[in-house]
C-alpha cells in the first residue's frame, strides 16, 4: 500500500530525516513511534506531499507521489488528520460532516456514508446540530476521523489521535480507529505518544529516532518494553 524508501528531508541546512524507509500493507495498523522532535510528523506530511522531500521515494498504491501535489496523493486514496482537532468550530457537526463528503467511488470496500458515520459515532449523530467548538476533545477528534473517513481513503495517516484525551477518551479513539479498519478496510499509519498502547495495538511498528529508523517489529518483538524505551 505505501512504501517509502531512502527519505531524506532537510528543513534549511538541518537534516530531519536520514535514508527512511518504511511500509505499510493494506488493512494493516501500522505505528511510527519516536521521541519528541524526532520527525513522525515530518514523515507524514512527506507522504501527504506537504513537506519536499530532498532525496528518496514514496510509491503509494504502486505509484510513485513523491513531488506530487497533496490533491493527487489525497485522490490516489491517502487522507492525513494532523495533530490538533481541525474541525469547522462554527459549524454544526452535520455541516463539518456535509463539507467532508466525497464522491470517490470505492471499488472493493463499503463506502462510508453519513449514516455509517452516525453508526461508527453515535455521539455525532445525538450532536449533529451543536456547534462543532462546542463539542469535547474527544468528539472533535472523532469528527476529524468521520470527516476524513468521509473522503474514502484506502489509507488513512493519524498524527496524535489521543494526544491530550482522558484515558477513558484513548480507549475510545483507539477503539474505534480498529472498527474504521475493520469495517471499511482502510490501512493506518498512526503517530501516537500512548506508546505501549500503540505497539500492541499496531500489526507493525516502526521506532524513529533523531530521523532514522532504529527498529521496526510487531508487538511480540518488543515485549520486552525496556529494549523498546532503550531504542529511544
Ligand atoms: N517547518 C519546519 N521548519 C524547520 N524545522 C522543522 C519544521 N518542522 C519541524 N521541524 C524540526 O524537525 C524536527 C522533527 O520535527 P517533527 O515535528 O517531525 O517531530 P515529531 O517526531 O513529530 O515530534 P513530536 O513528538 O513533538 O510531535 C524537529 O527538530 C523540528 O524542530
Ligand atoms: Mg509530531
Amino acid at each position: 500500500m505505501l512504501e517509502v524508501s531512502n527519505l531524506t528531508v532537510d528543513f534549511g541546512s538541518k537534516r530531519i530525516l536520514t535514508e527512511v524507509s518504511m511500509r505499510a500493507e493494506s488493512r494493516n495498523i501500522t505505528a511510527l513511534v519516536g521521541h519528541n522532535g524526532a520527525g513522525k510528523t515530518t514523515l507524514l506530511r512527506s507522504i501527504f506531499g506537504l513537506v519536499r522531500p530532498s532525496g528518496g521515494s514514496i510509491r503509494l498504491f504502486g505509484d510513485s507521489v513523491l513531488g506530487q501535489p497533496t490533491a493527487h496523493i489525497a485522490r490516489c486514496g491517502a487522507a492525513f488528520v494532523p495533530q490538533g482537532h481541525h474541525v469547522f468550530r462554527d459549524l454544526s457537526v452535520g455541516d463539518n460532516l456535509l463539507i467532508a463528503q466525497g464522491t470517490g467511488a470505492r471499488r472493493d470496500r463499503k463506502a462510508a456514508d453519513l449514516d455509517a458515520i452516525y453508526a461508527l459515532f453515535p455521539i455525532l449523530d445525538e450532536r449533529q446540530r451543536q456547534l462543532a467548538g462546542q463539542l469535547s476533545g474527544g468528539q472533535q477528534q472523532m469528527l476529524a476521523l468521520g470527516m476524513a473517513l468521509l473522503r474514502n481513503p484506502q489509507l488513512m495517516m493519524l498524527d496524535e489521535p489521543s494526544t491530550g484525551l482522558a484515558p477513558v477518551l484513548v480507549d475510545q479513539i483507539f477503539g474505534t480507529i480498529s472498527d474504521i479498519r475493520d469495517q471499511f478496510g482502510v490501512g493506518i499509519v498512526i503517530v501516537d505518544q500512548n506508546v505501549r498502547r500503540l505497539v500492541e495495538f499496531a500489526d507493525h511498528t516502526f521506532v524513529l529516532k533523531a530521523g532514522r529508523i532504529v527498529a521496526e517489529g510487531s508487538a511480540s518483538d518488543f515485549t520486552d518494553l525496556d529494549v523498546l524505551w532503550s531504542l529511544f
